[in-house]
């Protein structure tokens, strides 16, 4: 039997490569030998946007991308979280068996209240709506970036807990991390995210991409000298977009001097456009297709819920409701 992945993102800001290389590139990586579950978050994303237009806009403009990368629908059920509504009563039963402890030692939470972000119950229970979301599809494999591992870990404790609880209904699922990509910085060398805004989209126009490559973050090493091509947000990112032989030749050109950041960058942007040029034109087809990609959201929503209704009828009679 083929294995189940799931996997989402939250539709709260345009998506970039960060997302790409950190996420979204694996579910194309197992579209083909796994069952595929990839959703739009929009329940998580109501925890930081509380804008009804500007939350519909997002949550249509992660479908784009997720189908404009290349997702193959005949192989993925893609869905939005919130036409599963089987995904918000599972929370509430997970919620009755999780230890608060476990959830006051997330890192995402703490750091987004140190951001500024007010501490509502929807962020704090978050992970809880998480664990909902990959345990009612019996999922065996979670790809995500670095920054979600600890969610998925609280995942599995709160199905250990609830198998020990109830009887062995729900699936423990493992994580999958692209250990080379878990981590793609940003134009300014933190971690590439829209909160910090030192993001490389991949649907912006030609000028607006050309402006952040241009501005990433370098040291002020003279053009004639050698440089260290690891110790550059610059040479970073183009390992992720270019072959091991294009790779090997920028390295070269940093360490024997007289190549400036200026021409690496030129070189990453070309390499940028090579390598999104598919996505970027499917973007814009599907942009003026948006009916068909209603209807794909809603086929997906079928098959899911589907799954969803299974798992709850388990659960029900394992809890006594
Ligand atoms: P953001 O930080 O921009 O708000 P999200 O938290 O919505 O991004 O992340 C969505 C998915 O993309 C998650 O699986 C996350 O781990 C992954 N991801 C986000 N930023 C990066 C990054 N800079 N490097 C690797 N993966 C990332
Ligand atoms: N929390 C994830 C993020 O910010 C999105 C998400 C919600 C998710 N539910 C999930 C990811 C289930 C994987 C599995 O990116």
């Amino acid at each position: 039997m083929k294995k189940i992945v799931l996997s989402g993102i939250q539709p709260s800001g345009t998506l970039h490569i960060g997302n790409y290389f950190g996420a979204m590139k694996q579910y194309l990586e197992l579209q083909d030998e796994c069952e595929s579950f990839i959703f739009i978050a929009n329940y998580h994303a109501m925890t930081s946007i509380k804008d009804k237009n500007l939350l519909r806009n997002n949550t249509i403009d992660v479908a784009l991308n997720y189908l404009a990368i290349g997702l193959d629908t005949e192989k993925v059920t893609l869905f939005k979280q919130s036409d599963i509504p089987e995904v918000c009563e599972l929370t509430w039963i997970l919620s009755t068996i999780t230890p608060m402890g476990l959830l006051e030692r997330c890192h995402s939470y703490k750091d987004k209240i140190a951001n500024g972000m007010s501490p509502d119950h929807g962020l704090f229970a978050y992970p809880v709506l998480m664990a909902s979301d990959i345990l009612i599809y019996k999922s065996d494999i979670v790809p995500v970036g670095k920054d979600q591992k600890q969610h998925v870990e609280v995942t599995r404790d709160i199905a250990i807990k609830f198998n020990n609880t109830f009887g062995e209904i729900l699936k423990v699922p493992d994580i999958r991390l692209n250990e080379d990509t878990a981590v793609v910085p940003g134009i300014d060398g933190r971690k590439m995210s829209k909160s910090y805004d030192n993001h490389i989209t991949m649907f912006d126009d030609e000028k607006t991409i050309k402006n952040k490559i241009m501005s990433i973050v370098t040291d002020s090493t003279p053009l004639e000298k050698p440089k260290d091509p690891e110790k550059c947000n610059v040479f970073a990112l183009y390992k992720l977009l270019a072959t091991k032989d294009e790779i090997s030749k920028m390295r070269e050109n940093y360490l024997k001097g007289g190549y400036g950041y200026g021409h690496a960058k030129k070189e990453l942007l070309n390499k940028f456009f090579e390598f999104f040029e598919k996505p970027r034109k499917k973007y814009n087809e599907l942009k003026n297709n948006l009916d068909y990609v209603e209807l794909i959201l809603k086929k997906g929503a079928e098959k899911a819920r589907t799954e969803a209704v299974k798992t709850m009828q388990e659960v029900r009679k394992a809890v006594g409701i």
